[in-house]
């Protein structure tokens, strides 16, 4: 079932256009990454998803209603995490969640739950303001997945975190695909794409340049298609991937010389540049 349908989307800011022509489906239970740059167009796609601005032409549909007039079971089953987090900051961390609760017809027992997966029930009574980037980030999050949404929108979720809320946030949302949520991310970073994301679109200047399963795109941008061996004595060498090679690899194994092999595909930084001739950060 498709929880996602756009085609040919097209949108303008005055003169510029903003997101050219672009085709997306998204399963459910899948992760689709939006992969690109800062001004790609990556929060305008989600916030035109969210019925927050309008496209000029194509076609969008969440759960097969159309973007233009979303009701309201719609939003009732969609969670968005953008920068524009709409907590209240002088209230606490719980108070923040009984208050969307209401909102959302959720049961009230559940508020502690949500701390506990995000790893804040310590900071339950601190105020919204007063906590860190890293605190803030995940209390977006639990704001977000609060109403158990299937849809998610993580806009750059991610974006400025240190490693460890980054780690957090990722099993999190290992977490809710294992349940049945479908997924659009937006990154800038391909180990965030790669790692998460069952399908990636590369978008540049508003245009999907590549689409498909991340190492999927990667070895099918593997020109070389070379083997980098690198041995004990320090040498590195460099066999084609062919059986004409079997011979020689074979020998460096048995000889136990082999510190490290690897294939030549390339990343999707690197994809990304061969593609535009830009990079992603
Ligand atoms: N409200 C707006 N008015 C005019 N231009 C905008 C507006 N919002 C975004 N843009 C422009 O649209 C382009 C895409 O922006 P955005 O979707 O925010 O990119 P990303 O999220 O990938 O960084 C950028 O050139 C940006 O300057
Ligand atoms: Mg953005």
């Amino acid at each position: 079932m498709k929880i996602i349908e756009i085609n040919g989307l097209e949108k303008r800011f005055g003169i510029k256009k903003v997101l050219n022509n672009v085709n997306i489906s998204i399963e459910k239970g899948e992760i689709l990454g939006l992969l690109g740059p800062s001004g790609a167009g990556k929060t305008t796609l989600i916030k035109i998803l969210t019925g927050q601005i309008k496209a000029e032409g194509g076609i969008a549909k969440v759960f097969g209603a159309n973007c233009d007039k979303l009701p309201s079971e719609v939003y009732s089953n969609i969670g968005i995490v953008m920068d524009n987090s709409g907590l209240y900051g002088r209230l606490n961390c719980y108070d923040n969640l009984k208050l969307f609760a209401k909102i959302f017809n959720v049961d009230k027992t559940y508020i502690n739950e949500v701390l506990e997966k995000v790893e804040l029930m310590d900071a339950k009574k601190t105020t919204v303001d007063k906590l860190s980037k890293g605190m803030k980030g995940r209390m977006i999050l639990a704001r977000a997945i609060l109403h158990k949404p299937e849809l998610l929108f993580l806009d750059e979720p991610t974006s400025g975190l240190d490693p460890a809320t980054t780690e957090r946030i990722h099993e999190l949302i290992f977490e809710l695909k294992e349940n049945g949520t479908t997924i659009l991310l937006t990154t800038h970073d391909m180990y965030e794409a790669t790692k998460l994301c069952d399908n990636v679109a590369l978008l540049n200047e508003g245009k999907i340049v590549e689409y498909g399963e991340p190492l999927s795109i990667c070895r099918k941008y593997n020109f070389d298609n070379s083997i980098n061996i690198l041995l004990n004595d320090g040498m590195k060498v460099t066999l084609k991937n062919t059986s004409e090679s079997s011979d020689a690899i074979k020998e460096y194994f048995e000889n136990n010389r082999v510190i490290s092999i690897h294939s030549s595909e390339p990343n999707l930084e690197s994809v990304f540049i061969s593609l535009t001739g830009r990079s992603l950060v």
